[in-house]
Formats: C-alpha cells, structure tokens, sequence
C-alpha cells in the first residue's frame, strides 16, 4: 500500500543520511586524531602559561635521573644532573653557542645540579627525547628532538640541527631544599 511504501522510503532516507553522517564523524575523527597530537605539541599560549603553578618534590631525583611532569598542560622535564655532566655543560659555557647561555644561568644558586625546562623543541613544539632514551644519543648528551634532530647539551642548550633557542627554562623558585614551585 501507498503507507507501506512511504514508510519503506522514508527509513531508506534515514538510513542513508546516517551513513552519510556515519562518514563524515568518522573523517572528522580522523583529522582529529592527526590535528590532535601537533596541537597538543604547540608551545604554550601566555594565557595557558598565566593560569597555574606546579610544587614538584625533586628530592627522590637521583643524579642522571630526570622526571618528566606536566606543567599548564605542556611537558615538563626535571633533571639532576651528574658530576661529569655539571663539569661537561660548566666547560660548554665558554664554547661558542646559538643561544648562548651558562649552566648557572639555567640553574638556581646553590643547585646547578637540578635543570628544569620545558619539554617543548624550540623548532615546532616536538617533545624531544632525553639522552638515555633508544638510539638518540647523540654526541650532546642531553635531548634529542626525534621530530628533526635538534639536539639539546645536558643543559638543555641548543647546539644542533633547525631549533632556534635552548630549551625554556620557566619561571621556578626552591621552596625548601627538595620542593620547586613551578610557574
Ligand atoms: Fe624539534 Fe623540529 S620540532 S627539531
């Protein structure tokens, strides 16, 4: 009958539209799965940067340790560093650099051994990798960004390949002798 057949058509329609819709959600999360990852990777607005702080006990890092943590929501690394990698990145200081910067600039007074900085490449915003991790070595010995191989010394200094600074060290303070209070 004429009702059974525009019943018929009208779920017909339905069901093609749903597949339609079905399509594109499915294209959209798929270019949200792509977009996601680099946007999460961008470097921090100042209104992220202007919204919170962070207290992280470094007191249980043991040298050549490094802890990674999230400071307004962009990767964060802290690090103590050696004996040898302190004297390595003190005898850097007077080597000729891109951005040029003492380790006692990127390190509180009184401890050279903890470096704090973003773990953001200055390039376009790739997380870079510490020295220990996989074939990433590199003759630096600090971070090697896998995105297109920056690599950052053990104070986190630029000293290869396209990103433009060192690693950015934020704004922290020691609020005992093992808590730092980022931001
Ligand atoms: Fe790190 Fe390009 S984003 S080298």
């Amino acid at each position: 009958t004429a009702a059974t057949t525009e019943l018929t058509t009208a779920d017909g329609v339905r069901r093609r539209d749903w597949i339609h819709v079905a399509a594109l959600g499915t294209a959209g999360v798929g270019a949200a799965s792509v977009l996601f990852p680099l946007i999460s990777q961008m470097a921090p607005s100042q209104d992220v940067l202007a919204a919170s702080t962070t207290e992280i006990d470094v007191g249980a890092i043991q040298p050549g340790q490094s802890i990674k943590a999230t400071f307004r929501k962009q990767p964060l690394f802290v690090k103590r560093l050696t004996p040898e990698e302190i004297a390595a990145a003190k005898k850097d200081d007077a080597v000729d650099m891109r951005d040029p910067a003492a380790l006692a600039e990127r390190t509180k007074e009184g401890h050279e051994d903890v470096l704090v900085t973003m773990g953001v490449c200055t390039h376009l915003g790739c997380v870079p990798l510490g020295a220990a991790e996989g074939e990433n070595k590199g003759e630096f010995g600090g971070y090697f960004c896998p995105c297109h191989g920056s690599h950052y010394d053990v104070a986190g200094r630029i000293r290869k390949g396209p990103a433009p600074k060192n690693l950015l060290v934020p704004e922290y303070e020691f609020k005992s002798d093992t808590v730092i209070r980022v931001g």
